[in-house]
């Protein structure tokens, strides 16, 4: 039988779902991969077997998905949330050698960073075509900014990468109606500029973060910098490979 790519997210997911245990607080991924995670979860909640398991969720979808499968949720910080995020599982839109990876093409990379970023454990579920000598190789890079003065910000970050062939950005945008587009909207408030490299983005990658976080309109970009400690990544022919 032939997996179709949806069998392969499912296999990675489960696979992760293996790592959690009891009592544990998870960060709750977001897009089609981290699904079937939660999914998993509240099959494996349901039958009693990881009783004390709670999560933060990653977008305002992952929240809805949870609680519609039974997961119990958490803040992120203060009174109600947990001390600390033991793992988190979420899935990628690409994957480098160093376990970079480019995230945020579902416009949820904000409070995915800032959840994995604070979790002990961080396992990356994907099928093998999410695999990319360099970030950047299949399609956008996104970079959140904020509303106001969102063409400003535009202009700021295009002098980032001056004079680098084949580099573009926009402002990521959906349609409105029959004539009209309108800017895409995070679960935040904000907007989502998209950045697209000819064949992937080449140097310091950690420079260039910090070059697009020095921009005052930027809140938060999709590279997620030496994050993952895990990469549990499916296979066409049905095999897992783990990377750590
Ligand atoms: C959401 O904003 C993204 O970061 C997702 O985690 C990423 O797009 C992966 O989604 P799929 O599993 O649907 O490919």
């Amino acid at each position: 039988v032939k997996l179709t790519q949806e069998d392969l997210k499912r296999v990675a997911a489960h696979r992760a779902v293996e790592f959690v245990e009891p009592g544990m607080a998870l960060g709750l991924g977001t897009g089609s991969t981290a699904a079937h995670a939660l999914d998993r979860l509240g099959d494996l909640l349901r039958a009693g077997a990881l009783p004390g398991v709670a999560g933060v969720p990653t977008s305002l979808k992952t929240e809805l998905h949870a609680t519609r499968v039974g997961i119990p949720l958490l803040p992120l910080g203060g009174d109600g949330g947990p001390s600390r995020i033991h793992l988190s599982i979420d899935g990628a839109d690409e994957v480098d050698p160093d376990l970079n990876l480019v995230k945020g093409r579902g416009g949820s990379l904000l409070r995915e960073k800032m959840i994995e970023g604070a979790g002990e454990k961080f396992v990356v579920i994907v099928d093998d075509s999410k695999l990319v000598p360099r970030l950047g190789c299949t399609g956008a890079v996104p970079v959140e900014v904020i509303p106001f003065g969102a063409p400003h910000t535009l202009g700021l970050i295009r002098k980032v990468f001056d004079g680098l062939p084949g580099f573009h950005a926009r402002l990521r945008m959906v349609r409105k109606d029959a004539e009209e587009d309108t800017p895409f909207v995070t679960d935040n408030g904000n907007y989502i500029v998209e950045m697209f490299f000819e064949d992937g983005i080449r140097g310091d990658l950690h420079n260039i973060s910090d070059q697009l976080l020095r921009i005052t309109g930027v809140v938060e970009h999709g590279m997620f910098l030496s994050m993952a400690t895990t990469v549990i990544i499916a296979n066409k022919d049905g095999t897992i490979t783990v990377m750590d």
